[in-house]
């Protein structure tokens, strides 16, 4: 195993399957998946007040502002558990962010080894959106008609209740897209002048897109 700490950015855009393929991925490459919407999730849940400032946003399918989710983020990637990198997973998402990241990581002495981008068609996303379901025991992510779990509303993992995101109704998923395409799109493009973009193609199964990333990654025995 090298000793550089590993960091991947999974890019693309709600309901891609970022947090499907990240779950899987982090563990095989033995490093932590860190998601932000699921840190502020958390926060939310505890009822903090980083989640009391988030909920309102995420609700209306807005960015939290910047400030406040780089601090989290840096935050989290001190924890010892870091130590050997991390997968990010919805982050960074705005220009700011990517800047305030390459820092941080410069300060760290680490650098971004990939930037997987998922791509999916909009019509797609939304379904997949509209159709999810979460373990909210373990996170376990399923969909009603793509992975539907064994039993209806129970996770296959851990027997917890299965719940739909408020932020995944029609309309804020709409304008979640909408943001994505007016303020994290320019993201890939800074990603890209620096070599490290690589498009997936998040319309194939769920194995298929592994595989793909598996490839790109280029750190994994392919099969
Ligand atoms: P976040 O939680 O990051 O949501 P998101 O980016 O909108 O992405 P999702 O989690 O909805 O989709 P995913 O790509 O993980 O797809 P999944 O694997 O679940 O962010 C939520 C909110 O938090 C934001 O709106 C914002 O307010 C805030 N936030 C977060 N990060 C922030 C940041 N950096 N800055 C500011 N604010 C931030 O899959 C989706 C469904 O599809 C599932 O049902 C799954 O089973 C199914 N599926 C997956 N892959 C496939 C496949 N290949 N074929 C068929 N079905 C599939
Ligand atoms: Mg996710
Ligand atoms: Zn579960």
């Amino acid at each position: 195993m090298a000793s550089q700490p590993l960091v991947i950015v999974l890019m693309g855009p709600p309901g891609a399957g970022k947090g499907t393929q990240a779950k899987r991925l982090a563990k095989e490459l033995g490093i932590p998946h860190v998601a932000t919407g699921d840190l502020f999730r958390e926060h939310i849940k505890k009822g903090t007040p980083l989640g009391r400032l988030a909920q309102g946003y995420m609700e209306r399918g807005e960015l939290v502002p910047d400030d406040v989710t780089i601090a989290m983020v840096i935050d989290r990637l001190s924890q010892p558990d870091c130590a050997r990198g991390a997968l990010l997973d919805g982050f960074p998402r705005t220009l700011p962010q990517a800047k305030a990241l390459d820092e941080r990581l410069a300060e760290l002495g680490w650098c971004i080894h990939v930037v997987p981008n998922i791509q999916v068609r909009e019509d797609v996303l939304l379904r997949r959106l509209s159709g999810r379901w979460i373990c909210r025991n373990c996170g376990a992510v399923y969909h009603i008609e793509f992975r539907p779990p064994a039993r209806p509303g129970v996770c296959d993992v851990c027997g917890g209740p299965l719940y739909q995101r408020p932020d995944d109704r029609p309309e804020t998923a709409r304008q979640r897209l909408r943001v994505y395409f007016e303020q994290t799109a320019p993201v890939l493009a800074y990603y890209q002048r620096q070599g490290l973009l690589v498009e997936i193609d998040g319309e194939q199964s769920i194995e298929d897109v592994h595989d793909a990333l598996v490839k790109a990654v280029r750190l994994l025995p392919e099969e």
